[in-house]
């Protein structure tokens, strides 16, 4: 992205030279105007400025006189000034100009100085447990914020979510709750992808629709429900044959009451048939590792958060990398009482 704004807008070198050639021919025939308007024409005593055609509005009329001098200064200047703009400035076609200035450029620059300025308030932070840094008072309107900002047009003011935008505040996750799941989930973005027409035409999606319903322990219909249950083989390799899914690999439990797209039968029937592709953009580039981190811990501490798995005991990896005849693992110990 960021040498992105160093490659040049055209597509084919045929547009640079369109460009230049264009506005090259445009400063000529600019002069040749300016020099052709400057022929001073002298009046012999007593002759009369020509009169030009037509008159206008029965008396308006207009006098062959060459260009005031301020005029055709002001115009010779200004053509002056367009041929240094173009020197030093970009503008014929992809020749960057000498001071190889870009608006992308500046914009860069702007940012960094602002990142620079904020990063000094989010510096406090920047090392901290996610953990505390939910817990603190000032981090988390920080981070509300900054969730306003950056994430509250998909997911809700307050992180409830709406139609294909998961609820942020429920302990249902896609791609784990545990303060790095959810620091991952929004630094590097998360696709989860199901493919459509898995259950046949509509009519079929409508039987699966039903089956998962009554896996859920929800109200369905019983006889759709029974043909969709052999369809459901389909689904059982992505959400389980209980229809829990797994969290850790981004397949959504249907069978529980946090809907992304919804939990109605017509909802479940247009999931199946259509296929669903939620897209989460990735957000570290855009915000920067200070504010990932911020908003990690708000996202955290807004009621769903998990508590991070257990640290796995530390192995150093040269004695990791030996092959161990026989590990040591305490589940291998049988217990004895
Ligand atoms: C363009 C819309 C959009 C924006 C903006 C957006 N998200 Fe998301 N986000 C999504 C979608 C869609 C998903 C679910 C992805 C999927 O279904 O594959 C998601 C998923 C997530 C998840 C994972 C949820 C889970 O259940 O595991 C987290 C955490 C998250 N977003 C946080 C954020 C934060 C924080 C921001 C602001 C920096 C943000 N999102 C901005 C659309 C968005
Ligand atoms: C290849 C794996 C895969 C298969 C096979 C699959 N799904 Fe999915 N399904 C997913 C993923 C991933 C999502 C989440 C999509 C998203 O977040 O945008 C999903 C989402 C859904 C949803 C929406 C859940 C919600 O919260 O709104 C329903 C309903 C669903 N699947 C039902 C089914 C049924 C029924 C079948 C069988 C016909 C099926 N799926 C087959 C991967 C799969």
């Amino acid at each position: 992205m960021i040498e992105g704004f160093a490659v040049p807008d055209f597509v084919s070198d045929f547009w640079h030279y369109y460009i230049a050639i264009i506005t090259a021919v445009g400063i000529l025939f600019s002069l040749w105007l300016l020099k052709s308007q400057s022929v001073v024409k002298k009046l012999a005593p007593g002759e009369e400025a020509e009169l030009m055609h037509p008159v206008w509005d029965g008396d308006l009329q207009e006098l062959n006189n060459p260009l005031p001098n301020w005029w055709r200064w002001m115009f010779f200047l200004l053509t002056v000034f367009a041929i240094v703009y173009l020197v030093i400035f970009p503008g014929m076609g992809k020749y960057p100009g000498t001071l190889g200035w870009s608006s992308g450029k500046e914009w860069q620059d702007e940012k960094a100085r602002v990142d620079a300025e904020f990063d000094k308030v989010f510096q406090p932070f920047a090392g901290m447990d996610m953990m505390a840094v939910a817990a603190d008072p000032t981090a988390k309107k920080m981070g509300e914020h900054l969730f306003l900002t950056y994430c509250s047009q998909c997911h809700g003011s307050s992180g409830q979510g709406g139609s294909g935008f998961p609820n942020l505040t429920d302990n249902q996750w896609l791609f784990g709750g545990t303060p790095d799941d959810i620091k991952n989930s929004i630094a590097g973005g998360r696709v989860a992808e199901m493919p459509g027409g898995l259950a046949g035409d509509e009519q079929g999606a409508k039987e699966v629709a039903n089956y998962v319903l009554s896996l859920g322990g929800k109200p369905h219909d019983a006889t759709l429900a029974s043909v969709g249950k052999e369809k459901y083989a389909a689904c059982a390799g992505c959400h389980g044959e209980d229809g829990k899914g797994m969290a850790a690999a981004g397949f959504p439990s249907i069978v529980d009451d946090a809907w992304q797209y919804g939990g109605t039968e017509a909802a479940i029937t247009e999931s199946i048939v259509k296929g669903r592709k939620g897209g989460m953009p990735a957000q570290l580039e855009l915000l920067g590792e200070n504010k990932v981190h911020l908003l990690s811990a708000y996202i955290w501490g807004l009621g769903g958060g998990q508590q991070p798995a257990p640290a796995e005991p530390e192995v150093a990896p040269e004695v990791a990398a030996e092959p161990v005849a026989e590990p040591a693992t305490p589940e291998a110990a049988p217990a004895t009482m």
